[in-house]
C-alpha cells in the first residue's frame, strides 16, 4: 500500500520492537534481531525498547531501568546503528501512549481476549492480570501504525498481534479516510521460531523456569556449550531435518543460521556422526557467533554518556515523525485542533 501520510517518501519505512525484560535469548536474535541490521541499508528503519510493554508483568524499578539501558546497549552490540537507524526508548516517546488511546477506542474487547499470548500470561500470572496486560496488542499497534511503518520484522509468536494491527488500520481508515499504511510483518528465511532447548514443541523463551531451555546472548562459551550438550533429541540417531524430530530441527535451525549452510550441507556434514557430536558443533558455532555481541556490549556499557545521546537523540527524530500521525490521527477522530 502506498504512504498516504508522507507521499514524497523514498524508502519504505521499517519498525520493530523488543522488551527490556533481561538479556535476549538466543530465539530474540535469530528470529527477529539478525534480521534488523541489513534492513538499515535498503529501508528508513526505527527500532526501539518497548519498556511500556515490560511495564505488563511487575518489575523492581532500580532494576527494569538498569535492564532499559542494558537492551538499549545490547542492540547497539547487534548491529544496530544509531546513526543509520532511529534507535529509542519507547517511553520516551508520548506519541504512542497518545495514539494508543484513540486505538483502543477503535478496537473491539472480544479480539483483544482472543488473543493467546494474552490467554499464555494471564494463566502465568494469574494475581496480576491487569489491564495493560490485556490492552497491550493496541499498544503494539500503536508503536507500528505512529510511524506508518511499512514493514515489521518479527517472529512468528508476533504474527496473531501485527493481524489485529493491520484491522484496526484497515477498521480506522474505513471508519475516517485513509490515515495509516497497512503494516506488513517481514519474517527472516530461517529462525523465525527458535525452540526450547528443553522442550522443543514450545518457542525458546526467556521467561521459562528451566535455566538450560535457554541460550541468552551474553552467556559465555562454556555455558552455551553446556546447554547444548544438555539439549533434548530424539531416540533415533541420524542428523536428518524430518517431522517428528523436533530437537534435531531446531539444532540445525540454529546452526543453519549462524553458519548460512542449508539442511542438506548439514546432514551431508554431520552424515555419520552422533547427536554428541553435533551438540558440540552446533555450540561451538554459536558461541562463535556471538562473541562479538558480547565484547561490543561490554565495550558499550563503559560509555554510558554515549548511550544517553544516542536515546536522547533517537527519541527527538521519533517524535517528529510519529507527532505528525497522531495530529493527523486526532483531526480525523474530530479532536479540537489547537496549534
Ligand atoms: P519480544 O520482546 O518478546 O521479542 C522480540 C522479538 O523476538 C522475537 N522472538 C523470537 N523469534 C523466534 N524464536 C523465538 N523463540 C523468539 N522469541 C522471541 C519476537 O517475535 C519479536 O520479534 N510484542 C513484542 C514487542 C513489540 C513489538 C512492537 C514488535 C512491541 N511493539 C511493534 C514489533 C512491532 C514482543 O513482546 O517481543
Amino acid at each position: 500500500m502506498t504512504d498516504i501520510s508522507q507521499p514524497e517518501r523514498a524508502k519504505k519505512r521499517v519498525f520493530s520492537g523488543i522488551q527490556p525484560t533481561g538479556v535476549f535469548t538466543l530465539g530474540n536474535y535469530l528470529g527477529a534481531i539478525r534480521n534488523w541490521g541489513p534492513l538499515q541499508d535498503e529501508y528508513d528503519c526505527i527500532y526501539s525498547i518497548v519498556d511500556m510493554h515490560a511495564l505488563t508483568v511487575k518489575r523492581d524499578p532500580v532494576k527494569f531501568r538498569q535492564q532499559t539501558i542494558e537492551s538499549y546497549a545490547l542492540l547497539l552490540s547487534c548491529g544496530i546503528d544509531p546513526k543509520k537507524s532511529i534507535v529509542f526508548i519507547q517511553s520516551h516517546n508520548p506519541s504512542h501512549a497518545q495514539l494508543n488511546w484513540i486505538l483502543a477506542c477503535a478496537t473491539q474487547f472480544g479480539e483483544l481476549t482472543r488473543m493467546t499470548q494474552f490467554k499464555d500470561k494471564a494463566k502465568k500470572h494469574p494475581d496480576d492480570i491487569n489491564t495493560g496486560l490485556f490492552t497491550y496488542p493496541v499498544l503494539m499497534a500503536a508503536d507500528i501504525l505512529v510511524y506508518n511503518a511499512d514493514l515489521v520484522p518479527i517472529g512468528k509468536d508476533q504474527k496473531q498481534h501485527l493481524e489485529l494491527a493491520r484491522n484496526i488500520a484497515v477498521r480506522f481508515n474505513q471508519r475516517f479516510g485513509d490515515t495509516f499504511v497497512i503494516p506488513d510483518g517481514y519474517f527472516g528465511a530461517a529462525g523465525a521460531s527458535i525452540k526450547s532447548l528443553q522442550d522443543p514443541t514450545k518457542k525458546m523463551s526467556k521467561s521459562d523456569d528451566n535455566p538450560n531451555a535457554c541460550v541468552y546472548i551474553l552467556d559465555d562459551k562454556d555455558t552455551i556449550l553446556r546447554k547444548f550438550k544438555r539439549a533434548v533429541t530424539d531416540s533415533d540417531s541420524e542428523i536428518r531435518f524430518a517431522e517428528g524430530k523436533d530437537g534435531i530441527n531446531n539444532l540445525m535451525t540454529i546452526y543453519s543460521c549462524v553458519t548460512g549452510k542449508d539442511f542438506s550441507a548439514i546432514e551431508s556434514e554431520f552424515s555419520g556422526c552422533g547427536y554428541g557430536e553435533f551438540k558440540l558443533a552446533v555450540g561451538e558455532a554459536v558461541s562463535d557467533y556471538l562473541e562479538p555481541v558480547r565484547s561490543e556490549f561490554k565495550r558499550l556499557m563503559g560509555d554510558k554518556a554515549y548511550l544517553k545521546e544516542c536515546y536522547t537523540d533517537g527519541a527527538q527524530r521519533a517524535f517528529r515523525i510519529s507527532n505528525k500521525i497522531v495530529t493527523k490521527a486526532s483531526r480525523k477522530v474530530g479532536f479540537v485542533d489547537y496549534r
